[in-house]
């Protein structure tokens, strides 16, 4: 366990590298491509990730870090940080404003805290294990809707071009039975949506563990279900498809 200090600590380091976005030079942003042109990376989140790894190893030094633009070490320790310093890179690139800080601090493989921050509306989602989830302060719960009534979040997997079709057949089924649907480009902001009861259910069929690490977290503290779209438990040492749900009903008869 981390004591309440440190948890402030946290909580205050990632709103002040989350307002780093808000104060870019659009004009000199570096974006790279990583794997292909859908998957790029900008010097801000770079910028932010060696701020997130420096400050947060102050915090808690007995842990290992691993964030989305490459640091992985000492995968073994007790203690591991879980980082991605802006989801939505894509959005973030085209001022769609629709990007998050998000950072997991896990215990023997399982989130403890989960703390994420979308700047532009200024929303500091947070948890930790057992004490609940909470916005700007405020406890949150999943909805009580069920998906006839409800809105559905479908991730397209981007950076992976067989799971295209799938992707597609997924929103098809669902957007047939949901009121409506949504893809927003960034499962951090989906997933902590449906936690906070403004959406019921998010699918995406690949995903990383630092899109999910925190704000799965957040989910379940909401009261909300997260597995594969198998029904099995997630991991957070390897990419996986996610269900993230209000847990209202079995989402997962829709999927087969
Ligand atoms: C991506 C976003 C997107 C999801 C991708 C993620 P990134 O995160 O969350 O919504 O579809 O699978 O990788 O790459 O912008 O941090």
């Amino acid at each position: 366990m981390i004591s309440d200090k440190i948890y402030e600590q946290m909580k205050n380091l990632v709103i002040e590298v989350g307002n780093i976005m808000l104060e870019v030079d659009y004009d000199k942003l570096d974006i790279n491509e990583k794997q292909g042109n859908h998957n790029i990376v900008t010097k801000y989140d770079i910028l932010i990730q060696e701020k997130l790894k420096k400050e947060l190893l102050n915090l808690v030094p007995n842990a290992s870090f691993i964030g989305e633009e490459g640091d992985n070490f000492d995968l073994n320790k007790e203690y591991k940080f879980i980082v991605d310093p802006i989801d939505g890179t894509m959005n973030f690139s085209r001022k769609l404003n629709l990007s998050a800080v998000s950072v997991a601090l896990l215990q023997n493989n399982e989130p403890i805290v989960g703390i994420c921050y979308v700047p532009y509306s200024h929303e500091l989602y947070e948890a930790r294990k057992g004490f609940g989830a909470y916005l700007n302060g405020k406890k949150i719960h999943v909805s009580d809707k069920k998906l006839k009534d409800g809105i559905a979040f479908c991730g397209s997997s981007p950076y992976y071009d067989d799971l295209r079709e799938k992707s597609v057949e997924i929103l098809t089924k669902f957007c047939s039975i949901a009121s409506d649907y949504r893809r927003l480009g960034s499962a951090v902001i989906e997933i902590c949506s449906v936690a906070s009861g403004k959406a019921e259910v998010y699918v995406e069929l690949k995903i990383m563990p630092w899109d999910y690490a925190a704000a799965s977290l957040i989910l379940k503290e909401a009261g909300g279900i997260v597995t594969t779209i198998d029904g099995n438990e997630i991991n957070y040492n390897e990419p996986t498809s996610i269900i993230a749900s209000n847990s209202i009903e079995d989402y997962l008869k829709y999927l087969n």
